[in-house]
């Protein structure tokens, strides 16, 4: 039997303890997280204000796993060296963050990175098609994005399933992550609509520590 689970986890440390993250990061990958999702926000972009590459490159010893770093920065093109440098294995920029979505994914692709677009609530799926064959990732966003704990906007639901078809279709490896929103209530139809990554934060951290592996279980179902 295949011990891989079937859907990926990636807790979001948004929701961490920011005055001990290091050992957030150890936590939660030791009660199962598969990637860490680091929410990088600019104030300018989305109205909120977090974490740069010296961040990730301090947090990168803290653990093995994939470092999944959303960028809700405008413009990227110019901080996506410096993430990858840092530790990141996963940069996905949003489409309306800068004027050229197909040489910022190129240039993270030089750069030996994996490649995600992300898409907010009202944005066209239509958006990623014309790059889908250079992406490793499609991030939907089940919020708007600049904070946790917001609740889960259902139309992402047949957004995640029609993306779920295209990429099928394509016959690429592409992973399909769903962000915003993530409880153990939402998760089973996001899942079912075709998600193969779910991001959590507020679901994956509450508690502190000794939760973790209760909370990453209950989101896995
Ligand atoms: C929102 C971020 C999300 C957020 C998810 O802008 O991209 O990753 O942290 O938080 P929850 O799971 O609390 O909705
Ligand atoms: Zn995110």
């Amino acid at each position: 039997m295949d011990p891989r689970p079937l859907v990926r986890l990636a807790p979001s440390i948004l929701s961490a303890d920011f005055a001990r993250l290091g050992e957030e990061v150890a936590a939660i990958d030791a009660a199962g997280a598969d990637w860490i999702h680091v929410d990088v926000m600019d104030n300018h972009f989305v109205p909120n204000l977090t974490v740069g590459p010296m961040v990730v490159k301090s947090l990168r010893p803290w653990s093995s796993k994939p470092f999944d770093v959303h960028l809700m920065v405008s413009p990227a093109d110019a901080l996506v060296e410096a993430f990858a440098e840092a530790g990141a294995d996963i940069l996905s920029v949003h489409p309306e963050a800068g004027p050229h979505l197909h040489r910022t994914l190129a240039r993270i692709r030089a750069l030996g990175r994996k490649a995600g677009v992300v898409l907010n609530p009202a944005t066209p799926l239509s958006a990623v098609e014309p790059v889908l064959h250079m992406v490793d990732l499609v991030l939907v966003m089940s919020v708007n994005p600049g904070f946790g704990g917001q609740a889960f906007i259902e139309g992402a639901l047949p957004r995640i399933a029609a993306l779920r078809r295209m990429i099928d279709l394509c016959g690429r490896e592409i992973a399909l992550e769903v962000d915003g929103g993530i409880t153990p209530e939402t998760a089973p139809a996001v899942i079912a609509a075709g998600a193969s990554v779910l991001v959590a934060g507020t679901a994956a951290f509450r508690g502190g520590p000794g939760c973790y592996a209760a909370n990453l279980a209950a989101l896995r179902g």
